[in-house]
């Protein structure tokens, strides 16, 4: 636990930094106790970028919640030959999903919003729980313009939930910025951005935007924009 002050303080200070001095800071700080949580994202690459040009040995995973998309799998694979790395893979657990579809059915998720953050619960947040056991800080690629759910994030905030230090260093970088840093760096990307899908997650639960979409207007499509989070971030 951070007393409010030092979280103030580190907000503070980083206000202006550039991310990769956020992640020196308190990949430093924590050695091997931090990790970055990749969703395969334009955001989540960028940040394994910047990781692994500072310590090759970064901790990186990814919740393979099994219903991930053919090009997710390719850039996971890609990503860990263009680096020299191997992104660490959670799995959910298979008791729990079996028993889950075969009782409410492999497409559960459009029945209802309980059932979806039932599965959303399974496939991620309960892996997602065994990744931190061995953590004391985790690195995510929320920003601040992404949903009206994501307004009031901090760069470094206490999560109260999981017990540990959340870290979000590209808080305050625009999309634009995101894909400058892509295409400058030749990170690899997936190849569905290019297809009309600014955000990507589950295959089932994301679809493409048409222009002038919010970027997340086609993930979860079906429900309210206010109450459109996973579980990861609340
Ligand atoms: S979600 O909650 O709606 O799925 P989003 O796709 O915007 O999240 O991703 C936000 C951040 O959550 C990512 O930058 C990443 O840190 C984390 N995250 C989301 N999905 C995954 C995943 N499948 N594996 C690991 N981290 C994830
Ligand atoms: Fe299940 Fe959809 Fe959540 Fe993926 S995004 S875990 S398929 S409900």
């Amino acid at each position: 636990m951070y007393a409010k002050d030092e979280l103030e303080k580190w907000n503070e200070q980083f206000v202006k930094a550039y991310p990769q001095e956020v992640l020196r800071f308190f990949m430093e700080m924590f050695g091997n106790k931090i990790a970055l949580s990749s969703s395969l994202s334009i955001e989540d690459q960028v940040l394994t970028d910047m990781m692994v040009k500072i310590d090759k040995s970064s901790r990186i995973f990814t919740l393979d919640t099994g219903r991930l998309f053919p090009e997710t799998y390719q850039l996971i694979d890609k990503t860990n030959m263009q680096y020299g790395i191997r992104i660490g893979i959670y799995f959910p657990d298979n008791e729990q999903v079996e028993k889950m579809v075969n009782t409410d059915g492999v497409n559960l998720f459009y029945d209802s919003i309980e059932n979806r953050k039932r599965c959303c619960g399974i496939r991620k947040i309960e892996p997602l729980r065994r990744a931190f056991t061995s953590l004391d800080a985790w690195i995510c690629g929320l920003r601040r313009e992404q949903s009206v759910t994501r307004k009031e994030m901090r760069m470094v905030e206490w999560d109260e939930n999981n017990g540990l230090l959340k870290i979000n260093p590209l808080i305050n970088w625009t999309e634009e910025q995101t894909w400058e840093y892509i295409k400058a760096n030749q990170v690899p990307y997936n190849k569905l951005h290019d297809k009309g899908f600014p955000s990507i997650g589950c295959e089932p639960c994301t679809r493409a935007v048409k222009p002038g979409e919010d970027i997340r207007a086609g993930r979860w499509w079906w429900e309210d924009p206010d109450h459109k989070e996973c579980g990861l971030h609340r």
